[in-house]
């Protein structure tokens, strides 16, 4: 065993605590991947259910301080939907995020705190209005479609104007692609940039929800799914 311990190591143990401690200063401040997401950007999850995505990017960049996460439910019924949404969203705060209930994405641009605010990117997984009528109805589509129309237009007023991006996650084929997505997103003066396709594995953590009805806390086969990546008509990035 090494049993030294004079000055010059000492010396050289405060010189290298001093380094590592930069070191983890610098790191805290590095720039940070998950995906297409980065730590240094503004970033807005709207219609999150158990808060687990939010909780990935938040992990992966170390701190969630450039996070804002909402939900439509209320603190109370995370608590009674999702056996992880409470201590998702503790995790989440102590990070330093931003969490807010009760925003309903068709107006959360009149929030009193989300109107103070400019987004980098604003993301909503799998926007569903919940299963009212059987899902290849007409009348549920309309519904998925209103709610996907006025999300567009909420967030377009959240969006920062140079380079921000709103992306939106959707299954693939029927009834989904009855909702019109892009069509719903150019009338808002809004552009297609990218599709990209869904690979949940890709984030660590996430749990896709129902969000709905008994099986709430259940999630369900994302299948072939993309993220719809928009950009104002009038910004001039990418
Ligand atoms: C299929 S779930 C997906 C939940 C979550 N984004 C995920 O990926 O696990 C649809 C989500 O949309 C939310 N939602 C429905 N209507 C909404 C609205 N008007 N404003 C905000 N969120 C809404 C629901 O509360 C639910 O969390």
């Amino acid at each position: 065993m090494d049993t030294r311990n004079n000055n010059d190591d000492n010396l050289c143990t405060d010189d290298c605590d001093q380094e590592s401690g930069l070191k983890d200063e610098e790191s805290a401040k590095a720039e940070k991947w998950k995906k297409h997401y980065s730590s240094k950007r503004k970033i807005l999850l709207v219609g999150e259910g158990d808060f687990s995505f939010s909780l990935c990017l938040a992990r992966a960049f170390g701190s969630a301080h450039n996070l804002v996460a909402t939900s439509l439910d209320s603190h109370g019924d995370i608590g009674k939907k999702y056996c992880n949404g409470v201590s998702n969203v503790l995790e989440l705060e102590e990070r330093g995020c931003c969490v807010f209930h009760g925003v309903d994405a068709k107006e959360m641009s009149n929030h009193f705190f989300l109107k103070t605010q400019r987004f980098d990117r604003i993301v909503y997984n799998f926007p569903h209005v919940g299963f009212i009528y059987p899902e290849n109805s007409h009348s549920q589509i309309q519904l998925n479609k209103r709610l996907l129309k006025s999300f567009l237009a909420n967030a377009k007023a959240l969006l920062k104007k140079d380079d921000g991006e709103i992306h939106v996650t959707q299954k693939e084929g029927d009834p989904y692609n009855k909702w019109d997505l892009v069509k719903k997103a150019e009338k808002k003066g809004l552009t297609l940039l990218h599709v990209e396709p869904f690979l949940k594995d890709e984030y660590a953590g996430y749990d896709n929800k129902r969000a709905h009805g008994k099986l709430s806390d259940a999630s369900f086969p994302v299948g072939e799914a993309s993220t719809y990546k928009f950009k104002l008509l009038t910004s001039n990035t990418h």
